[in-house]
């Protein structure tokens, strides 16, 4: 059984490896490894923020009564990222290289900064309030697609 902090540190790190191995196949023009690369990122991330968006933010609001506070900033971070994904997706499909690579910049400091503040903050503060924390990840592995 793993905690909160534990399985959601480290679908960051896979999300990070797959992202990292699709710029390096976008800098030397593999478009099919590429491709493939984005894909499994662009899976992992959509299925993370939904973990996050529809099971663990919730449950955190409605145990601490904290609504408006750090989930609010981490939902508006989603979208920002959403956004940039959208935006890679299109670059991508156009084999837009020098576009690609810039956003792809972007999106990893973006990335980045929310990720820490979910490690160093939320995950162990979600562990701390959650009493639950473990069934809710061997819930979220059983409904795993990959
Ligand atoms: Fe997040
Ligand atoms: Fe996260």
């Amino acid at each position: 059984m793993s905690s909160i902090p534990e399985y959601m540190t480290a679908k960051h790190r896979e999300c990070d490896e797959f992202f990292s191995e699709a710029e390096s196949a976008v800098a030397e023009q593999n478009w099919t490894l590429a491709l493939s690369k984005w894909q499994q990122f662009a899976s992992e991330l959509t299925e993370h923020l939904a973990q996050e968006e529809d099971v663990l933010f919730p449950q955190f609001e409605q145990a601490t009564g904290m609504t408006s506070g750090p989930t609010q900033v981490m939902r508006m971070e989603h979208q920002q990222m959403r956004a940039l994904v959208q935006d890679l997706d299109n670059a991508l499909a156009a084999k837009a290289k020098d576009e690609y690579l810039g956003l792809s910049e972007t999106l990893m400091v973006m990335m980045q900064q929310h990720n820490m503040k979910e490690e160093m903050m939320l995950y162990p503060m979600m562990a701390q309030h959650l009493t639950d924390g473990e069934q809710l990840v061997e819930g979220f592995k059983s409904s795993q697609v990959a």
